[in-house]
């Protein structure tokens, strides 16, 4: 697939390198320098190039939106048109010191995202684990027992997309339902983090969802 990413920083970065590390053909875009988007698609080791937003969403399978909240407006400017695009969007509409989501309850990021982009196929995804433990999900991608990864959205084919890429950077992905259920996977991210930096794991923490049988 040709995958656009949309925010190359700590998420952007890190799953755009996996993504074209599993063979998948890489736009990073939208960082402070050109030199760090060409710094990373020369380290991705993969079918990786610098872009601007426009060109990562041009012509793309996906987009991953992995910006702060208050850019999404910008980073989607810059990218044009992607009416019709399967976007996936692990950005979490945090307030600006990061301690709080500014909006939940009766609606979403993702739904909000949605509303901006009429007839975008929305997903929410990858935004329910720390960064920290992407390398070291994909490295081991295990057969058994894989970690799992929660996404959403309304959008059957987008969403076979995000599940495509969810598993090729290692983890099982677990289908929650349609894009209102990002209002539960949002707070879950928080969760997430919460237990990743504030408790005694440590960033390296992933999470699996497991079925019990009587
Ligand atoms: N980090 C996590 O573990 C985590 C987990 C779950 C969800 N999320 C969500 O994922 C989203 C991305 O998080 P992140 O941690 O990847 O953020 P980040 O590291 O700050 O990355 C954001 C990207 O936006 C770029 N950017 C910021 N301001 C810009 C500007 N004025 N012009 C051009 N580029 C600009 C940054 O450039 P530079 O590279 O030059 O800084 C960076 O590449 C957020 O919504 C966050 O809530 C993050």
């Amino acid at each position: 697939m040709r995958v656009g990413i949309l925010g190359s920083g700590l998420m952007g970065g890190k799953l755009g390198t996996l993504f074209a590390r599993a063979g998948h053909e890489v736009v990073f875009s939208y960082a402070r320098s050109t030199e760090k988007l060409k710094r990373l698609a020369g380290d991705a080791k993969g079918k990786a190039r610098a872009g601007t937003p426009q060109e990562a969403a041009q012509d793309a399978d996906a987009v991953l939106l992995a910006v702060h909240w208050l850019r999404i407006d910008d980073v989607l400017h810059q990218a044009g048109n992607l009416s019709g695009m399967v976007t996936l969007t692990c950005s979490l509409p945090m307030d600006a010191v990061n301690t709080g989501l500014v909006i939940g309850r009766t609606t979403s990021g993702a739904e909000e995202l949605a509303k901006k982009v009429p007839k975008a196929k929305v997903v929410c995804a990858f935004n329910t684990v720390p960064s920290e433990v992407f390398f070291g999900v994909y490295t081991a991608r295990r057969r058994a027992n894989r970690p799992s990864l929660v996404y959403c959205g309304d959008h059957a084919g987008g969403k076979a997309i995000a599940a495509e890429l969810i598993r090729d950077v290692g983890f099982e992905p677990v289908d929650a339902g349609p894009l209102r259920i990002a209002r539960y996977t949002e707070p879950l991210a928080l969760l997430m983090g919460q237990l990743a930096y504030e408790g005694t794991g440590g960033p390296e923490l992933a999470y699996r969802f497991q079925r019990f049988r009587s």
